[in-house]
């Protein structure tokens, strides 16, 4: 057997099944950019010849992580509204006054594609530096075509400049612009308008919305799925964050790929996840910084078995966090999950809430070579660690990178 290249005296965290799946002193071998063989050393195929060796020297190899939401790209800062939090002042009263969401809009609408970019760059290398291989990137701070068009292709330019994948959604339903002040049903027709068209210029693989009542009711954001489904585009929901809207259940009326925060969710609306097969993505970077005291039903979610997937939510107002080990670090102090809940929630399970948990996300044979390379002793150090840096290279459709 021949393979274009061979990581030897690695040891493997495959997450293909229900636990680490831990290989030590293992091997992995690539062939056109697929796994072509993993497992123990001692059993390495005698007849297998790589063009390219690499030393693992005793490293652990994982798949590449798969941060599965972020609002990456984004112009101006709202440090200033942390600090009216820390003064008493709460998410949805700043939103009201004209801050929040609407205060990144008016930022990002005067940024051009290349400050968009240059600002958004930084925030990518900061996930590529701890082992990220495929990421998310929702627009939703534009708010009108022109700059929704601009967001989503900022996003694709990341993803050409990089070497990683990147899966963009529509947020066109994200908050209601102030322009359309007064008339949020016409802004929903409106962003139905664009849909189809941004879909046209390949922009678009997933569409998503803010169900909340600071955002879009429950009605207003089945027109936009209605708006997805008729383009065979899949959905993904902003949903109970801050209140019960129902939204689980909404999301897995539309057969979701996910459904995600679910802090308010109850237990109607989890019983409907788990038959629609929808993941839930846990974002502890806003429950933590918005200082909200309702977690996640995670033990409801565990009890019906639904996927449970983590994400920095990497935005400006709520979790201006790059780092996805932080966040399952805190995915076990703030909502109790196990660290290898913590893991498959950013690997696994984060594949699946973007539809691809059929090429990524697992070690196994025949799935995309996108790895992560850890310089630790065991997985759960990745989750135990605060700011440790332990990634020492990524390897993307197995070509390998340095951290
Ligand atoms: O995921 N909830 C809505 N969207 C973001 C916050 C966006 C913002 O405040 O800029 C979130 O938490
Ligand atoms: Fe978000």
């Amino acid at each position: 057997m021949h393979v274009d290249a061979l990581w030897t005296r690695v040891h493997l965290a495959t997450l293909d099944g229900a636990g680490y799946g831990i290989v030590e002193d293992a091997a992995i071998a690539v062939r056109a950019g697929r796994i072509a063989w993993l497992g123990a050393r001692a059993d390495l195929p005698q007849a297998l010849r790589a063009a390219q060796t690499h030393d693992g020297k005793g490293c652990w190899l994982t798949p590449g992580l798969i941060d599965c939401h972020t609002h990456l790209v984004w112009a101006g800062s709202r440090a200033g509204e942390f600090e009216q939090r820390l003064q008493g002042a709460t998410y949805a009263q700043i939103a009201a006054a004209g801050g929040g969401i609407r205060a990144t809009v008016r930022a990002t609408r005067a940024a051009s594609a290349d400050a968009l970019v240059a600002q958004s760059e930084r925030r990518l290398r900061a996930l590529l530096a701890e082992g990220v291989t495929t990421v998310e990137i929702k627009s939703g701070y534009g708010l009108d075509l022109a700059t929704e068009t601009r967001l989503l292709q900022v996003a694709r330019r990341l993803g050409e400049g990089h070497p990683l994948h990147v899966c963009t959604t529509f947020l066109g339903a994200h908050t209601l612009p102030g322009e359309y002040e007064g008339r949020a049903d016409a802004y929903v027709d409106a962003l139905c308008d664009w849909l189809p068209q941004l879909h046209a210029r390949g922009l678009v693989d997933a569409v998503d919305a803010y169900c909340e009542a600071l955002a879009f009711s429950a009605e207003q954001t089945g027109r936009v799925f209605d708006a997805a489904q008729r383009l065979g585009l899949p959905v993904k929901l902003h949903a109970d964050q801050l209140s019960d809207l129902g939204g689980a259940a909404l999301a897995a009326r539309y057969r979701a790929l996910s459904a995600d925060h679910l802090e308010y969710s109850n237990e109607d609306g989890v019983r409907a996840l788990a038959a629609s097969g929808t993941v839930a993505v846990l974002l502890p970077g806003a429950y933590y910084l918005l200082r909200e005291t309702r977690r996640p039903p995670v033990e409801l979610l565990r009890r019906h078995g639904v996927p449970i997937a983590i994400a920095t939510d990497c935005n400006p107002g709520t979790s201006p966090c790059t780092s996805p080990l932080l966040i399952a670090n805190m995915a076990c102090t703030l909502f109790g999950l196990t660290p290898l809940e913590a893991l498959a929630g950013l690997t696994r399970h984060a594949a699946r809430a973007l539809g691809l948990d059929a090429d990524r996300g697992r070690l196994a044979p025949g799935l995309r070579a996108d790895f992560a390379l850890w310089d630790i002793g065991h997985p759960v150090e990745l989750v135990y660690m605060l700011g440790g840096r332990p990634c020492v290279g990524r390897v993307v459709d197995g070509i390998p990178f340095s951290a």
